[in-house]
């Protein structure tokens, strides 16, 4: 089949093709060939390819491929392929192994959750060979591989020209407006997708908190909880995760009866993109506080011996709780979550713009935004109002100080407060909930601790400080006189 053997070489009919037919990928083929695309298909282990073929073959046009050489020549040129591997080494090894059928202008699609600056060298070695190579974010997990995910490709705007179109079609579309727009040049695709994770731990930590507060103040049951998430789903918090929160919490085990959120084990693992995000961002110094106490949170979650030794020997002095007015209680705490994940979203879009710049990526803030309100992990309602934030002013420095969230956030003030101060006094962990609301806090401070900071490292350090009240760059003689000299 392939070229160089004696099978005749297949006639090139696939408009597109994908590599790895694990769940996201046999779905991502599936839904390019639901749309009329004909669709080439390769898995390294064949069985597997003739496994989806065998399976979804009905649903449109496959052209399954036994090996790399008659997949690439199934393909019209220029060829558009579609990674769909594990992000890696498995990413770098599959790049390879097509690298040597491909011809200048062909392009090549990551859609797997790479780093990004694995992806701005892959883009360097394929563009200086003549080659495309897109590194796209997709969000949805299987369900919108298949039904319409949220697309974030980088890459060339002529790679965008000639894939972008097909990946506009098969994304979610939201007010008929599709979920996929080019994000910008080699990294900003998986960059973006980055923070979008980085985003949805936090988004899922604050969503814990609010169960845990209501659950321990409320006394309430995880089904009664559900519908307290099934309201707030109703209105501005409506999200995705806040609709399955509800689905989740109203779950019950079926061996044991009891309520499925009671029988898993409380430690959350990650496959990095969290991480990912906090760690770039300590680079770029940005603080993205709300992201890096989910990660950490998770972290904590499974450090089960400490949490064990822990338990047995450490003091717990909270007191008891007896929440009076149970209703005020549960508005407080949706606007504490509102306030606090406005806060992350702001946190977010403050790192997207630090690489932006850093990277010269010129990567508009609103429609990521825009792109978020359908298909992925975090689309939700709310996105719509950063779009319009980013419209208002495109150049927006704050997020948090757009007229709006700066109402919602100033309304929720006091609950915010009321809900941190209580979970503190009750010994209830909120560490997203508590750090948005110090971040907020330093943001506003007139004067932050970092003055005396400032002169701790002069006087242990001679790191020099400035002054408030004239430029030029001072060092106190702390074990001399004390004069102050100038040094610039
Ligand atoms: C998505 C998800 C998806 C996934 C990540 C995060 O956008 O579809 O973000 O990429 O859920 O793998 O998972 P972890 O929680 O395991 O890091």
């Amino acid at each position: 089949m392939s070229a160089g053997r004696s099978e005749p070489s297949p006639v090139a009919t696939a408009d597109i093709g994908v590599v790895g037919m694990a769940v996201m990928g046999s779905n991502l083929a599936r839904n390019l060939a639901h749309h009329g695309y004909t669709v080439a298909v390769y898995n390294r282990t064949r069985a597997r390819t003739e496994e989806v073929v065998r399976d979804h073959g009905g649903e449109g046009r496959f052209v399954p491929a036994a090996d790399v050489g008659s997949f690439v020549e199934s393909l019209k040129r220029p060829r558009r392929i579609i990674l769909m591997v594990k992000a890696g080494a498995a990413t770098d090894a599959t790049i390879q192994s097509v690298l040597p059928h491909l011809e200048a202008g062909d392009i090549v699609m990551d859609g797997g959750n790479s780093h990004f600056l694995d992806t701005i060298r892959r883009e360097g070695e394929l563009s200086a060979r003549g080659l495309h190579f897109v590194g796209s974010g997709i969000s949805g997990g299987e369900e919108g591989a298949l039904t319409g995910p949220s697309i974030m490709p980088g890459g060339t705007a002529e790679a965008y020209a000639s894939l972008g179109p097909m990946l506009e079609t098969i994304s979610a579309h939201v007010d008929g407006v599709p979920c996929c727009t080019h994000v910008g040049p080699d990294g900003a695709g998986h960059f973006v997708k980055m923070v979008h994770n980085g985003i949805e731990y936090a988004d899922m930590q604050l969503i814990g908190e609010s169960y845990d507060l209501l659950r321990r103040g409320l006394g309430a049951s995880p089904a009664e909880l559900a519908d307290v998430f099934a309201q707030w789903n109703a209105g501005d918090l409506e999200s995705f995760l806040i609709e399955i929160t509800a689905e989740v919490l109203r779950h019950v085990d079926a061996g044991t009866g009891r309520p499925f959120v009671d029988v898993v084990l409380d430690r959350a693992g990650q496959k990095g993109t969290g991480k990912w995000t906090v760690q770039t961002a300590l680079d770029l110094g940005v603080p993205v506080t709300g992201i890096a106490e989910a990660t950490f949170a998770r972290a904590l979650s499974s450090q089960s011996t400490q949490r064990e030794v822990a338990r047995e020997v450490l003091p717990r002095d909270a007191e008891p709780w007896d929440v009076t007015d149970r209703d005020a209680f549960v508005t407080d705490v949706r606007q504490a979550l509102y306030a606090s994940k406005v806060v992350a979203y702001s946190q977010g879009f403050d790192e997207i713009a630090a690489a932006s710049a850093e990277h010269g990526w010129d990567i508009d803030r609103g429609a990521m935004a825009r792109i978020w309100r359908g298909g992925c992990i975090i689309r939700a309602q709310f996105l719509n109002r950063i779009t319009e934030a980013y419209e208002r002013d495109p150049g927006l420095t704050l997020l948090l100080a757009d007229p709006y969230f700066a109402d919602i956030v100033g309304r929720g003030l006091s609950a915010w407060r009321r809900v941190v101060a209580q979970a503190a006094l009750h010994g209830v962990p909120t560490p997203a909930f508590a750090s948005s609301l110090a971040y907020y806090d330093g943001l506003v401070t007139e004067r932050s601790t970092a003055a005396l900071i400032q002169g701790q490292r002069d006087l242990f350090g001679a790191h020099t400080y400035q002054r408030v009240d004239r430029p030029g760059v001072f060092h106190t003689l702390w074990t001399g006189d004390r004069t102050e000299i100038e040094l610039a």
